[in-house]
C-alpha cells in the first residue's frame, strides 16, 4: 500500500538484496504516516486510529522502533519506556510480504536489549491465543505465559494470554571484564528458549 511520508510500502515484494539491508532505529514524527499504512496491514481488522499512534508517538519516544531500509517500512514495535523496571510491549506489526524472515524476532529482540540497558526487569504484552506465529515467538525470546486466557480482555470476544519475560539485573562490568554483547541474556537463537 503506498502512504505519504518519508517511507512508503508499495506492495512489491521488498528484502531486495539490491537494497540495503532493514536497519531498526527509532520511529520520526515523519514516520507516523507511513506507519499508519503499515499498522492497517499488519493489524487490518483493527488498525489503530492515528491519533493513537501519534499518542504512543509521543509517550514512547525512543521505544517505538521502525524497520526499514530508507524507502521501506517492514515493521515497527512499541513498548512503553521502564517504570519501577517494568515494561509492556504494546504493538508489534510486520508487513505481510515479508513475514517469516526473522524480523520481528529483531524488533523484538533489540526492544528488550535496550529495555534492559534502561533497567528492566521485566517486559509484559497481551497476545491473541490463537496467534500461533506470535506466541512461538515470544515463547522462543523467553516469555512464558500464563495458564489462563483472560476472556474478553480487550473487549467482548478478545481473549488474550499474558506472557511476561524477566530481565536480569544489568550489572556494571567487573574491572578488566570485557564487555558482554547487550542481548546475550535474550534467547535469539531460532529454536532455543524455554
Ligand atoms: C507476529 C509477527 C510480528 C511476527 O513477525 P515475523 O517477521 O513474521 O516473525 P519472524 O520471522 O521473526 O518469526 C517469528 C516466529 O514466527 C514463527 N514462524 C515463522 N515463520 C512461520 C510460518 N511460516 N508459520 C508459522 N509460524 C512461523 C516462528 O516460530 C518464529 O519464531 P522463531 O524465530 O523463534 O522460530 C508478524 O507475523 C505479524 O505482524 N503478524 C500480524 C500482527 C500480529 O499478530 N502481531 C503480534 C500481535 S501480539
Amino acid at each position: 500500500m503506498n502512504s505519504p511520508g518519508t517511507t512508503g510500502n508499495p506492495g512489491q515484494m521488498p528484502l531486495d538484496p539490491d537494497r540495503m539491508p532493514p536497519c531498526i532505529r527509532s520511529a520520526t514524527e515523519n514516520d507516523l504516516p507511513a506507519l499508519a499504512s503499515l499498522d492497517a496491514e499488519a493489524f487490518p481488522e483493527e488498525p489503530y486510529p492515528f491519533f493513537v499512534l501519534r499518542q504512543y508517538f509521543d509517550v514512547c519516544r525512543g521505544h517505538f522502533l521502525v524497520l526499514d531500509d530508507g524507502h521501506i517500512l517492514y515493521g515497527y514495535l512499541i513498548a512503553t519506556p521502564p517504570a519501577d523496571g517494568r515494561s509492556w510491549v504494546l504493538s508489534l506489526g510486520v508487513i505481510p510480504d515479508v513475514r517469516g524472515h526473522g524480523l520481528g524476532r529483531r524488533l523484538m529482540v533489540e526492544s528488550l536489549r535496550q529495555l534492559r540497558s534502561e533497567g528492566a526487569h521485566e517486559v509484559r504484552l497481551t497476545v491473541d491465543p490463537d496467534n500461533d506465529r506470535a506466541v512461538s515467538l515470544y515463547g522462543h525470546l523467553g516469555f512464558t505465559q500464563e495458564e489462563d486466557v483472560h476472556k474478553d480482555y480487550l473487549g467482548l470476544g478478545k481473549h488474550r494470554i499474558l506472557m511476561t519475560l524477566k530481565l536480569p539485573d544489568t550489572a556494571p562490568p567487573a574491572p578488566g571484564t570485557p564487555p558482554s554483547a547487550p542481548s546475550a541474556t535474550v534467547n535469539s537463537g531460532r529454536t532455543g528458549g524455554p
